[in-house]
């Protein structure tokens, strides 16, 4: 349903609602922001084919006519262990430079999570200014943004040589089912990853202008992999963010191909095992972390039971099938019991606020909703926590289920839509 909320003086919250509505939705971003994300929004605003016009929410005061904030909504699916998860983005988050801290974006937040909530999303993310989303609930998870930067003088003597066996060439329609195969397949190794669906290759590649190489094989003309590549416009340095091959000598070569005599710098954004990642390891590479995805579930207990049957895998694996036992993590406001039966999750359910204070039980895990969160998605282990959360407080007895049923994974969130032209 169209929202449309009347706030004080003129003002309006509302969805985007007429041809006219996106060209100043992406005129106030390219203006408030910059061109690069005014170009976005006008993207994602006409040409994202899992968005509409009710994705978008804006305050606009109608005395003049003029937007004031902006925020929208990106789908994502996200797969965590083999289970599809639909993921909310929140994007877009900008006001007026002359009607900041006067509580627009935060009314368009709360609207926009409530949306979420009502639309059945299990979990919102967003990449955004530092801290200023905790205050909604958020909590940094995933690694964002982290790379490989390897200065250009450390690629080998073997990696200068000509490519010889492999060449590149631009990516074109015809390749788009093989690099949605490749993709998948590659995501596999990672737990926790975003899934790309056909349209979405298109948007990629149609819309938002990315640059996707394939490498062949020049003898056969197979195609056997390809990378995303941002060239900065000085030409000296080279970002891959993502790539598919299929061994060391397939990366190197495409090293060797990408490179020119002025790059300075290759960047390497794809997950930590991914070949390219690896073999630039090998060169000397510096690791370099930039920041944190920030999640929120809005419901946590909705969202175990939802990823049940990865509870019931990890019990499995870890030899567990006869099992039967009951865990209480408690969240300090309220504990969520899971109670096991012979391996299988019998229930997980919210027994509300249980005292941890002196003298009291207070349950098997004790663990502030933030650090949770972290253990939850696979972010952290429970002794790495404990450095931030010495509040963290855990029966030795129950440490060892705990540790199969909230294992450490193995997570990676690339999710690009932004404008590359
Ligand atoms: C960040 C931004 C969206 C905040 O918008 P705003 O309309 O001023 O936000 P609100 O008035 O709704 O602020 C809500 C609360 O956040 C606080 N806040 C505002 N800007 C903040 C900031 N940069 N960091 C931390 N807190 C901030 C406000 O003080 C207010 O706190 P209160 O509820 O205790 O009074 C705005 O400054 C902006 O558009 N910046 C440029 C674009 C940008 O960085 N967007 C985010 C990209 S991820």
């Amino acid at each position: 349903m169209r929202l449309e909320e009347k706030l004080e003086n003129s003002l309006v919250m509302r969805n985007i609602r007429s041809d006219e509505d996106v060209v100043k939705f992406a005129r106030f971003n390219a203006e408030f922001n910059n061109a690069s994300e005014g170009a976005t929004c006008e993207l994602l605003l006409r040409e994202h084919k899992g968005m509409t016009q009710e994705d978008f929410f804006l305050v606009e005061d109608t005395s003049a006519g003029e937007f004031l904030a902006t925020i929208c909504l990106i789908p994502w699916e996200i797969s965590f262990e083999g289970i599809p998860i639909h993921a909310a983005m929140l994007e877009m988050v900008l006001s007026h430079p002359a009607h900041r801290k006067q509580g627009l974006v935060k009314r368009l937040i709360l609207c926009f999570l409530a949306e979420v909530d009502k639309r059945g999303y299990e979990v919102s993310l967003i990449t955004g200014i530092p801290n200023y989303y905790r205050q909604y609930g958020y909590t940094y998870a995933f690694d964002l943004g982290t790379s490989e930067i390897l200065p250009a003088f450390l690629l080998p003597d073997s990696a200068k040589s000509p490519a010889g066996r492999y060449g590149l060439r631009n990516a074109n329609q015809v390749d788009l089912g093989q690099l949605a195969k490749w993709h998948e397949e590659n995501n596999r190794q990672k737990q926790v990853h975003v899934l790309r669906s056909d349209d979405h290759w298109r948007y990629l590649f149609d819309k938002a202008k990315f640059d996707i190489r394939i490498v062949e094989d020049t003898s056969t003309h197979a195609a056997v992999g390809y990378c995303l590549v941002n060239e900065s416009a000085d030409r000296k340095t080279i970002q891959i963010p993502e790539a598919v091959l299929p061994n060391h000598e397939v990366a190197q070569a495409t090293l060797n191909l990408l490179r020119t005599d002025v790059t300075e710098r290759i960047i390497i954004g794809c997950g930590k095992q991914d070949v390219l990642a690896q073999l630039v390891g090998e060169y000397g590479s510096v690791a370099s972390r930039n920041t944190q995805w920030l999640i929120r579930t809005h419901d946590v207990v909705k969202f175990m039971n939802r990823i049940k049957p990865v509870f019931e895998k990890r019990l499995a694996c870890a030899g567990c099938s006869c099992m039967s036992a009951e865990v209480i993590v408690n969240l300090f406001r309220y504990a969520i019991r899971l109670r096991i039966k012979e391996g299988k999750i019998e229930s997980i359910q919210n027994v509300g606020f249980l005292d941890s204070s002196m003298g009291a039980d207070g349950g098997d895990l004790c663990i502030p909703h933030d650090a949770f969160i972290r253990l939850l998605f696979g972010y952290r282990n429970l002794d790495e926590l404990w450095d931030a959360w010495p509040d963290i407080v855990v029966k030795p007895e129950k440490k060892h289920i705990i540790e199969i049923l909230l294992p450490k994974l193995c997570g990676h969130l690339y999710a690009p839509y932004h404008y590359q032209g």
